[in-house]
C-alpha cells in the first residue's frame, strides 16, 4: 500500500470511529436524571419515573451528591448516595455499578466495594412509598 493510500484509509477509519463512539457510549443504558426538590430531609420521586427503566439518578440543587434509586425485583426501592466512601468524591455510574475517578474505587450495583482504596460500601438511604411517590430520607452520617 502506498503511503498516500494508507493515510487516506486511516483517515476514513478515524472518521468512522468519531461517528461511532458516541453511540457506543449510549449502549451502557444511561440512567434517567430526575430533578427533585429537598422537602425537609426528604427527596420525593414520582413512581411514574420508573415507567421505562428500573433505575434513575435523583439530583437536587440543594444537595452536593446525587442519589441512585433502583427498583428491586421484589418491588422495594433502594437508594444509594453517589458519594465515594474513601474521601467523599462523587462516583459515576457504569454499566454494572459505580466508579470513583479520584483514586479508582469501584462499587457493584448494590453499592458493595469491589476495588479499594474505599473499604466501606456506598451509603444506602432509607426509602418509603407513599401514594404515588418514593420518599428518600437524605440524612448523612
Ligand atoms: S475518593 Fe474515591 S477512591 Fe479516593
Amino acid at each position: 500500500m502506498e503511503r498516500r493510500q494508507f493515510i487516506k484509509s486511516a483517515c476514513v477509519a478515524c472518521a468512522g470511529m468519531a461517528i461511532t463512539l458516541p453511540f457506543l457510549n449510549g449502549c451502557g443504558t444511561p440512567a434517567q436524571l430526575i430533578q427533585a426538590a429537598l422537602n425537609g430531609d426528604e427527596l420525593q420521586v414520582p413512581l411514574t419515573a420508573f415507567a421505562e427503566k428500573n433505575y434513575v439518578i435523583v439530583r437536587s440543587k440543594q444537595l452536593e451528591f446525587d442519589v441512585f434509586l433502583k427498583k428491586e425485583s421484589d418491588g422495594c426501592y433502594k437508594a444509594l448516595l453517589m458519594r465515594c466512601t474513601h474521601r467523599n468524591n462523587p462516583v459515576q455510574r457504569t454499566s454494572n455499578g459505580f466508579v470513583c475517578h479520584e483514586h479508582g474505587s469501584r462499587f457493584d450495583e448494590q453499592g458493595l466495594v469491589l476495588t479499594e482504596p474505599a473499604v466501606k460500601n456506598l451509603i444506602e438511604l432509607p426509602t418509603t412509598i407513599n401514594q404515588s411517590y418514593i420518599h428518600i430520607k437524605y440524612r448523612l452520617p
